[in-house]
C-alpha cells in the first residue's frame, strides 16, 4: 500500500481537511492534485485555527512533505500570504512545501472574468468563488495558459501575459472591470516578483513523489471539492473546472492508476451545497437553518451560508462507485443530536417514478423529490466522541443504516472539529492500510 486519495463525496465542504490532518500521522507526503484558491480547510490544532486553500492540510505536521501538484490552479499572491502566515505561526514551509513546476497560475484577468460573469443577472450564474479559478482552467486547456515555470522567464513573461489577457478578455462576456485589467507590464512584473520568492518551492514534484513512492514511501493525494463539484462526473454545468474525483488524482500529479491503493471518502451525516445547482434534499426552512447554525455552515473562502439539508443516498452511491471508495469517513455527526427525526433520502420520486441513480440532466435533477426513510433521533450529546461504543444506541443504527443504503463501511467519525474528536473503528480498513506507524520520512530535495 502506498498511494491512497481522498476524496469529497458530496459537494465539498465535507471536512476533508480534518480527515487528511489525522490521516497526515500515518504518511509521508500529502499532495494536492486539483481545484486551486476555491478550496477551503480550516483545522483547528489546539486553540489554533488555520484556514488553509491552496497548501494541503498535512503542513502542520512537522516531518509530512507537501506538494501542490500540476493539477492545482494558483494564484500566487494568495499562496504567498499562506506561507507568510504559516511561518509566522512557526510552521516549516520552507522544508515540507513543494509546489509543481508545471501547475498553472490564476492571473487578475482571471478573476475579472470570474468577476463578470457571476455578476451578470440570469441563470447562467454558477455561484462561483470569484477566484478565477474557472478561467485559469480555461486558459489552460485552451493552451494559452501560464504556468510556476514561466514565472522563471523573465525576458518573456510580459509577452506571455499580454497575449493571455487578449484572449481572457476576448472571451469574457462583459468587459473586466478595471481593476481585475492591469497592464500586462505591471501583471509581468509583479509575478516575476512572486517568482523570486516561490523559486525554493518550485520543483519536478511528478518525478519528486514517483521517486519517493518507489523508496517506500506513503503518499495521500488530497482532493479539493467534492464528487459533486467534478467538471465530468458532477452536477454540470453546476461544477468547478477541474476533476476533483479520485481519477484526478493521476493527471493532478502525474501518477500512474497502478499507484493508487485505496480511496477514502469524506462526507458529512447530512448534506450541504454552497452556489447554485439542484440539491433534492435541501431544507429551505428551519430544519436547514437550525442544521447551518449547529454545523457552523459558512464558507471557509466566501464566508457564504451554505445550503444545508438531508443525507443523500444517491449522491453517497454515486461517489462510492466513482471513486471507488472502500471506507467512509462521516463528519459532523454531532451536528445532528438535536433532531427529534432523522430523515434519510433513499430514492428520488420523477414523474411518479421511483428511481435509484443520480440523472444526468440537472433540470430532471430540480424536479426530482426525495424519498425519506426517517430515523429516529438520539437526542443524546455526541460532541467529542472517541469510540463507536460510545454513542447511544440510536446514533450507531444511523450509522448503521447509511452504511447499508451506501453500501460501503464508515470506518471514521468525527464528532467535534478537534483532533481527538474522532472515532476510528479499529476493525475498519483504515487501520489495515494506514497502521499507526514510524513513517518513513520523506524530505524533500
Ligand atoms: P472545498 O475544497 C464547496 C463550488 C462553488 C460553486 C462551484 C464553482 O473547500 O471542499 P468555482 O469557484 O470552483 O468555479 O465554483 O463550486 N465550490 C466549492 N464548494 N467547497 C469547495 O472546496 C468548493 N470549491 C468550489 O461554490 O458552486
Ligand atoms: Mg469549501
Amino acid at each position: 500500500m502506498s498511494g491512497f486519495v481522498v476524496v469529497g463525496s458530496q459537494w465539498g465542504d465535507e471536512g476533508k481537511g480534518k480527515i487528511v490532518d489525522l490521516l497526515t500521522e500515518r504518511v509521508d507526503i500529502v499532495a494536492r492534485y486539483g481545484g486551486g484558491p476555491n478550496a477551503g480547510h480550516t483545522i483547528c490544532v489546539g486553540e489554533r485555527r488555520f484556514a488553509l486553500h491552496h497548501i494541503p492540510s498535512g503542513i502542520l505536521r512537522e516531518n509530512v512533505l507537501c506538494v501542490i501538484g500540476n493539477g492545482v490552479v494558483v494564484d500566487p499572491g494568495s499562496l504567498l500570504k499562506e506561507i507568510t502566515d504559516l511561518r509566522a505561526a512557526g510552521v516549516r514551509v520552507e522544508e515540507n512545501l513543494r509546489i509543481s513546476d508545471r501547475a498553472h497560475l490564476i492571473l487578475p484577468y482571471h478573476r475579472g472574468s470570474d468577476i463578470a460573469r457571476e455578476g451578470g443577472v440570469g441563470d447562467g450564474k454558477i455561484g462561483t468563488t470569484r477566484l478565477g479559478v474557472g478561467p485559469a482552467y480555461e486558459s489552460k486547456a485552451g493552451r494559452y495558459g501560464l504556468r510556476m515555470t514561466d514565472l522563471g522567464d523573465r525576458a518573456g513573461l510580459r509577452e506571455k501575459v499580454g497575449a493571455l489577457a487578449r484572449m481572457v478578455r476576448s472571451a469574457a462576456a462583459d468587459r473586466l472591470a478595471p481593476e481585475w485589467d492591469p497592464a500586462p507590464e505591471a501583471v509581468a512584473a509583479q509575478y516575476l516578483e512572486y517568482g523570486a520568492r516561490l523559486t525554493p518551492f518550485i520543483a519536478d514534484t511528478s518525478r519528486l513523489l514517483n521517486e519517493r513512492l518507489d523508496d517506500g514511501a506513503i503518499v495521500l493525494c488530497e482532493g479539493a471539492q467534492g464528487t459533486m463539484l467534478d467538471l465530468d462526473h458532477g452536477t454540470y454545468p453546476y461544477v468547478t473546472s477541474s476533476s476533483s474525483t479520485a481519477g484526478g488524482a493521476c493527471t493532478g500529479l502525474g501518477l500512474s492508476p497502478i499507484r493508487v491503493d485505496g480511496v477514502i471518502g469524506v462526507l458529512k451525516a447530512y448534506s450541504t451545497r454552497v452556489g447554485g445547482g439542484p440539491f433534492p434534499t435541501e431544507q429551505d426552512n428551519e430544519t436547514g437553518r437550525s442544521i447551518r447554525e449547529r454545523g457552523r455552515e459558512f464558507g471557509s473562502t466566501t464566508g457564504r451560508p451554505r445550503r444545508c439539508g438531508w443525507f443523500d443516498a444517491l449522491v453517497a452511491r454515486y461517489s462510492v462507485m466513482i471513486n471507488q471508495i472502500e471506507c467512509l469517513a462521516l463528519t459532523l455527526f454531532d451536528v445532528l443530536d438535536d433532531f427529534d427525526e432523522i430523515p434519510i433520502c433513499v430514492a428520488y420520486e420523477h414523474e411518479g417514478r421511483r428511481i435509484d441513480r443520480l440523472p444526468a440532466d440537472p433540470t430532471v435533477l430540480n424536479l426530482c423529490r426525495p424519498v425519506y426513510e426517517i430515523l429516529p433521533g438520539w437526542k443524546t450529546a455526541t460532541t467529542g466522541a472517541r469510540r463507536f461504543e460510545d454513542l447511544p444506541g440510536r446514533a450507531r443504527d444511523y450509522v448503521g443504516r447509511l452504511e447499508s443504503v451506501v453500501g460501503c463501511e464508515i470506518g471514521v467519525i468525527s464528532t467535534s472539529p478537534q483532533r481527538d474528536g474522532t472515532i476510528v473503528r479499529p476493525e475498519g480498513r483504515i487501520e489495515h492500510w494506514l497502521p499507526v506507524r514510524q513513517p518513513v520520512r520523506a524530505q524533500a530535495r
